[in-house]
């Protein structure tokens, strides 16, 4: 079966179609993130409009790269939560109506399963059970994962997600959006040690994370410095080290707790180079099985999105007559392919 898959949650228009044999046929991605830099963060008004521009040329596009037609397609994924609701309508609206043309089913995906699947694109798959650190711009998780479909939550940010955090602090810099890939390259010149941040909630028992008291201990930090592009530097890197080692805390704790041998990371963070190297180091020393989706599919795509659906189409599972958005959606409400 080929899918056509659909991702418009945020601010990436992007499409792809996967097949189940053949794997990835074709991609195509298209960021908002210029429309949306002088706002220092995306606009959902502006983001809703970009895509129903966007979506149609781009469906066009891969379906000519993949040389398929409209009856060569089995199947058609959209992600229909969660995100901005504007921005998922357009997705789940066109997904629908192309499945109802096409005379194909169609579902709506679930965005983190997504992200949480996306290390199976790769040659090296991961196999279940695993535990799965989710960590994008709306969403900071630390999952244990049985099986496709069933995910129990054991630690999640109480305030700011991750890749929130790095935005937000970007824009206190006057760094440009979004703020992850800006300060960890901002980060590679900053002076080791120069300034030392808290680690949240590491002290505490459990799982849980807060991200929002960094944030405003950059701030701080920030405005009572001499405010030379050093000093940027090397609050850039404290910054992203104690978000990596606070990362790296909880996840070593969730191993031992869960008693997996295999960690997952995915989401738009996963991207983060430090971050990689600090739970590379952890998997080497506790014999654990380290697994991550290449950089362009960490970041929101088309591509996973083909790929949840598919798992879930092949299981029988589809749309009615109609179809819905669901803006806020926890992942732990999802239920095994096909049940
Ligand atoms: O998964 P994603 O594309 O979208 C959401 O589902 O939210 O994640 C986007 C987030 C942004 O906050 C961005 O700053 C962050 O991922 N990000 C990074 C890096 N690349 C993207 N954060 C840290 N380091 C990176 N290299
Ligand atoms: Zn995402």
């Amino acid at each position: 079966m080929k899918v056509l898959g659909i991702e418009t949650s945020c601010d990436e228009t992007g499409i792809a179609i996967y097949d189940e044999h053949q794997g990835l046929l074709a991609e195509a991605l298209f960021s908002q993130i210029p429309l949306h830099a002088e706002y220092g963060g995306v606009v959902p008004e502006l983001a809703s409009r970009d895509h129903v521009r966007r979506i149609i040329p781009l469906i066009q596009q891969v379906m000519q790269h993949a040389s398929c037609q409209a009856q060569d397609i089995g199947g058609i994924a959209y992600t229909s939560g969660p995100g901005l609701m504007g921005a998922l309508m357009v997705g789940a609206a066109v997904g629908r109506s192309l499945a109802w043309t096409w005379g194909c089913p169609s579902i709506g995906v679930h965005h983190m399963e997504g992200h949480l699947l996306a290390p199976m694109l790769e040659q090296n798959k991961p196999q279940f059970p695993f535990l799965a650190l989710l960590v994008s711009g709306g969403h900071t998780l630390l999952v244990d994962v049985s099986a496709m479909g069933q995910y129990r939550i054991i630690g999640e940010s109480l305030d700011d997600a991750v890749g929130e955090a790095f935005d937000k602090t970007a824009k206190m810099l006057g760094l440009a959006y979004p703020g992850g890939p800006v300060i960890s390259k901002l980060a590679l010149e900053g002076i080791p040690g120069r300034y030392k941040f808290p680690r949240p909630m590491v002290n505490r028992p459990g799982l849980d994370m807060s991200f929002s008291g960094l944030k405003t201990f950059v701030l701080n930090t920030w405005n009572e410095s001499d405010q030379t592009a050093q000093t940027k530097a090397d609050i850039a890197y404290a910054f992203e080290d104690a978000v990596v080692d606070t990362l790296n805390i909880k996840c070593k704790r969730a191993l031992k707790a869960t008693g997996h041998q295999r960690l997952v990371i995915a989401g738009g963070v996963s991207a983060n180079q430090r971050l990689r190297t600090r739970l590379t180091e952890l998997a080497n020393s506790s014999s654990i099985e380290l697994f991550y989706p290449q950089a362009q599919f960490c970041t929101d795509n088309g591509v996973m999105i083909a790929y949840a659906g598919l798992q879930r189409l092949i299981a029988g599972e589809h749309d009615g007559s109609g179809f819905s958005t669901t803006p806020r959606w926890p992942l732990d409400e999802l239920r095994a392919p096909g049940s």
